[in-house]
């Protein structure tokens, strides 16, 4: 089945975060063993800033990363880990053990990839998703080229992934070649998606996900593969997608 998925184009960016707040704590809330999947990078910042303004019971809660790099030092300010510790954990006041990452120390193998995999089935699975979109249609970092029933693996990042995710680091020659990342197969056995877009410079892209092939050349189109994904944008993301046609249900405000 494609296409179904639901979109929900909201006026900004601080209404998505509001919506995609809601909507997280809703399906954290139906399950015994709430394991939320999180996503780095610019666009679920204001989603992390109001899950943490808002209550909700984290007594139970564990958290686990799309995707980290490989080859930085335990330490680094830079890594996805410590964003998501920073950023959610924290606040929240989880203890660094609830936050789990695909492999990144030393040269992760197949095996090491597969025992994140057993590690998630550990967990209970994950109830929800979030997810942002590259430039190029990445989600995670599942670059174009990345086939629908890949799994957690080592990848190499294209040169303009890099040089999106440099701010962190001080040049991009300094941002990490290689990274894990859960593979699409991987994110497609999450119990609900939600994939998040703000901002023109994703309009284009956003475009081509949701209405062009579902293709490996496009990972994010892969969504629209899993029964229960939503997509949340600002009007600024969604300004392309012609809102009321058959492949697209909006719900705007
Ligand atoms: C990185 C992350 C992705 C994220 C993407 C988009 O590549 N690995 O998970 O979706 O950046 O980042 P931004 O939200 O800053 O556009």
């Amino acid at each position: 089945m494609t296409n179904g998925y639901e979109l929900l184009v909201e006026p900004t960016p601080t209404e998505c975060a509001e919506t995609a707040a809601g909507l997280i704590i809703e399906a954290l809330a139906g399950s015994s063993t709430p394991v939320l999947g999180v996503a780095t990078g610019l666009t679920p910042l204001p989603t992390y800033a109001e899950l943490t303004a808002r209550s909700f019971d984290v007594s139970h809660l564990q958290l686990v990363l799309l995707d980290e790099y490989i080859g930085l030092p335990a330490d680094s300010e830079a890594s996805f880990r410590a964003a998501v510790r920073r950023l959610l954990a924290e606040p929240l006041g989880l203890p660094p053990e609830r936050v789990h990452a695909p492999p990144h120390e030393g040269a992760p193998t197949p095996e090491t990839c597969a025992q994140f995999e057993a590690h998630l089935g550990a967990l209970g699975g994950i109830d929800l998703q979030l997810l942002g979109i590259g430039r190029n249609g990445h989600i995670g970092f599942n670059e174009p080229g990345s086939a629908l029933d890949s799994r957690t693996r080592v990848v190499e990042l294209t040169a303009e992934t890099i040089e999106d995710n440099a701010a962190p680091f001080a040049a991009a020659r300094f941002v990490p070649r290689r990274a894990c990342t859960q593979g699409i197969a991987t994110i497609l056995g999450a119990r609900q998606l939600l994939l998040l877009a703000t901002g023109r410079h994703k309009a284009e892209i956003l475009r081509t996900a949701l209405l062009g092939p579902v293709t490996p050349d496009v990972p994010a189109s892969a969504i629209r593969l899993h029964p229960r994904a939503v997509v949340i944008a600002d009007r600024a993301a969604a300004h392309l997608l012609r809102t009321g046609d058959d492949d697209v249900r909006a719900r705007g405000r």
